[in-house]
């Protein structure tokens, strides 16, 4: 009889994969994206990409992850004995490993402005003072991003915070740890959103914003943006990261791929969408609008500008920082689980060894990645902090790489069948899509993906 973890719920499953692809991904890069690259034409553009793209390849994962049995390894091991394809897992783990070592640290300030929030030290001092005055407002959260990011001491303890968080969940295994806690989260996820929608929403001027956010001006796109779209849904669904190869490794043979894949995609839109229902109402109201969204400076420094600003403004800024936190964390197990099952599976380790071995050295890594806003600042890799040579690395080389050679072995090189067999449990379902995602893989996609590739370099 097989002894391969399973999860051990439908709804369980699904929290859980929702939990890995809804992340900081959805949160923050998203609206950032949009106001770089023409506001809605850059939605839609993401929408199309996410369902034409993203759930074919999500299907392949998911069919390599599940008809391998094992981890992102050992699943081409299994199909493909004695050829190299498990290279490809390989450096799946590897660049799943790496972008762990620099999102903790990113999760870790995420703890950090959430504890501020409740104590209310991030609004100490925001009183009469600078209330009316935009600009001092502004430089205030400056001051206090510095503070909470770019010292040594707090930001260092919040990230050894969180890496003992993970530590606890992933030690309870697949159910009684990633599953539970997903279980828990993602409908508080869920509910944080609608509540702060609803807060938005009703600023004054709100309207202005979700024009911006919803109304198209195709004028807008480029080869550029269709190329960050692409990327965009790429990184929000997880792909070529290893972790849905593993998830899905824990599927019982009965869960429908396909329905799950577009339930998935589905969610992770939907967080994108309602994120920029937040965000863009938000600073159009407060006249922020022309700040620049990129990524930590929205959420660290012009957000906590609108919630001052905001009765309750505490309330606010914690369930916005619990939000993010929710986020980041079962982004977080769900990465490291990939190495962790990697151990199990390969190496025949017991569940609290590879737990162990896998979160120490992030004590160290992490910790140089969260210094390098600090005191290492000056220490650089190809003239980049260490922090941004990892996240470069992994996101323009990595990611890429093995996404496209996921498609590659599962659409030319894989058992004949196997992506058939999958989708349609081996003949107990139906299966309408099996011809167009094998198409897509084959041939779309790795020509899109390749273009990802080749334009990050120009
Ligand atoms: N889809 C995730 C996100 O949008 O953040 C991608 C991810 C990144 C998952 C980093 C896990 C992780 F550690």
């Amino acid at each position: 009889m097989s002894t391969k973890t399973e999860f051990a719920s439908k709804i369980g499953l699904i929290a859980a994969t929702v939990g890995s692809a809804i992340g900081l991904g959805n949160v923050w890069r998203f609206p950032a994206e949009t106001q770089s690259n023409g506001g809605a034409a850059f939605l839609l553009l993401y929408i199309l990409c996410v369902l034409a793209l993203g759930i074919p390849v999500m299907l392949a994962e998911f069919s390599l992850g599940r008809g391998g049995r094992s981890d992102a390894i050992g699943a081409f091991c299994n199909l493909s004995p004695g050829k190299k394809w498990w290279i490809i897992g390989a450096v799946a783990v590897l660049a799943s490993y790496l972008i762990l070592c620099y999102y903790m640290v990113v999760a870790g300030w995420t703890l950090e402005y959430l504890v501020q929030s409740l104590t209310g030290n991030l609004y100490a001092g925001t009183g009469c003072a600078v209330a009316d005055d935009p600009a001092a407002m502004r430089g205030f959260f400056d001051g206090k991003m510095q503070e909470y990011v770019c010292s040594d001491f707090a930001p260092l303890a919040f990230t050894f915070l969180m890496i003992i968080i993970n530590g606890a969940v992933l030690m309870g295994g697949v159910q009684k740890g990633i599953e539970r806690l997903s279980n828990v989260l993602m409908p508080l996820l869920f509910l944080i959103l609608v509540g702060m929608c609803i807060l938005t929403l009703n600023l004054p001027d709100a309207g202005e914003g979700v024009k911006y956010f919803l109304s198209p001006d195709f004028s807008k796109i480029t080869p550029r943006v269709i190329i960050n779209a692409l990327g965009q849904a790429f990184f929000s669904l997880s792909l070529g990261m290893g972790i849905l190869i593993t998830y899905s490794s824990y599927y019982p043979a009965d869960t429908k791929l396909t329905r799950t894949s577009v339930i998935v995609a589905f969610l992770s839109l939907l967080v994108a969408i309602l994120m920029g229902l937040i965000i863009f109402p938000a600073v159009k109201s407060f006249g922020l609008d022309k700040e620049s969204l990129e990524g930590s400076t929205l959420v660290f420094v012009t957000l906590p500008e609108v919630f001052a600003s905001l009765p309750l403004a505490r309330l606010w800024s914690s369930l916005f920082f619990l939000l993010l936190l929710v986020a980041a964390l079962t982004s977080t197990v769900s990465i490291a689980e990939v190495s962790i099952a990697m151990l199990q599976d390969r190496l025949k380790m017991k569940r609290w060894k590879a737990v162990l071995i896998i979160l120490c050295p992030l004590f160290v890594v992490s910790a140089a990645c969260s210094l390098s806003f600090g005191s290492l600042s000056n220490l650089t890799i190809a003239n980049l902090t260490i922090f941004g040579f990892l996240d470069g690395l992994t996101t323009n080389v990595l990611l890429p790489i093995t996404s496209l050679a996921v498609c590659l072995y599962m659409g030319w090189f894989a058992p004949k069948g196997l992506l058939a067999d999958e989708l349609s449990n081996y003949g107990t379902v139906r299966s309408r899509v099996t011809g167009t995602v094998l198409f897509i893989i084959r041939y779309i996609a790795p020509v899109l993906i390749a273009l990802i590739f080749i334009f990050n370099f120009i």
